[in-house]
């Protein structure tokens, strides 16, 4: 039987297809291997309320009267991008708080982005408040209200860090822009590698409805899981090994401003979702801070 010409040619596409995603598996095994937990972080706070889930690819965290607990990456980074999927504390959480950030552990220069997930009473929408620390000077709170119930599946929520700007994400609709305004005399963290940071506590001293919501603690212990850790950027210590910091794939067009899909997506968070704003804060703030004018 002949086979026509055009079954011919599928076929062999097909073969090299096969041949060429065999090839790559081959050469790039770590990229079908989802990160465990001990590749990249440790626990820093309450060993037994943290535990390895899933072959250690996820993680729980846990709050009880006695404590809560806390996690770092095991290395610090300089620009580039860290994601986690995140399930947050579900039910009654109120006085809750899961915080994700970066530190550059640094005392009075100390650099920080900040991602802090404020829970509420149950079916109140959760709060992400972010906060940009530079060189030791932070009070730049902004505050999202979820606009899904973050505690019923994973979400994922990324910092990106380039010499342009920074961005919060949420399912990668951008929450919080950063631009690097150094050109208008507004510091922009640059100089100073961060660790990845995590923590579940209690602060219901402040957290929910400005502390008038207490944790209820009949409802303890309180759950977070944590999973798909993705951490890429320039390794500290083995900085030498990307000298050439404006090279690397976080500092590309998409990561220098906001597609215009994104733009809209974030004015669409402002607009919706946004609950307060420390450039518009009077009370605080009589003189707005410079970088508030700076636009997105
Ligand atoms: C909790 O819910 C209340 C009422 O819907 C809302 O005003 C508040 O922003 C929510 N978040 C926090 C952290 O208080």
């Amino acid at each position: 039987m002949h086979l026509p010409a055009f079954r011919i040619m599928r076929i062999s596409i097909l073969i090299v297809l096969v041949v060429s995603i065999s090839l790559l598996s081959v050469l790039f095994p770590a990229s079908a291997k989802p990160a465990t937990f001990d590749q990249d972080f440790r626990v820093t706070w309450s060993d037994s309320h943290i535990k390895q889930i899933e072959g250690g690819r996820a993680i729980q965290l846990l709050l009880d009267q006695s404590s809560g607990c806390g996690f770092a990456s095991k290395r610090q980074y300089l620009f580039g991008k860290v994601s986690m999927k995140i399930k947050l504390v579900s039910g009654d959480s109120a006085g809750t708080v899961v915080a994700f950030y970066m530190n550059s552990d640094t005392d009075t220069l100390r650099d920080e982005l900040d991602f802090e997930f404020l829970g509420n009473r149950s079916g109140q929408p959760t709060t992400v408040q972010t906060n940009v620390y530079v060189h030791g000077k932070g009070d730049r709170e902004q505050r999202v209200n979820l606009w899904f119930d973050p505690s019923l599946a994973y979400h994922t929520y990324s910092i990106s860090w380039s010499h342009s700007q920074i961005v919060f994400s949420v399912d990668e609709v951008p929450i919080r822009v950063f631009k690097n305004n150094e050109a208008r005399g507004i510091p922009f963290p640059k100089s100073q590698a961060m660790g990845i940071f995590s923590t579940l506590w209690e602060a219901d001293d402040w957290a929910t409805r400005g502390g008038l919501e207490k944790i209820n603690w009949s409802k303890a212990p309180f759950y977070a899981y944590y999973k798909d850790f993705d951490i890429e950027g320039c390794q500290v210590p083995g900085i030498a090994s990307c000298p050439s910091n404006l090279n690397n794939w976080w500092e590309g067009p998409a990561y220098k401003e906001l597609s215009p899909l994104d733009a809209r997506r974030y004015r669409w968070v402002r607009t919706n979702h946004m609950i307060y704003d420390y450039c518009t804060d009077k009370a605080r703030f009589p003189v707005t801070p410079p970088e508030c004018y700076a636009g997105i």
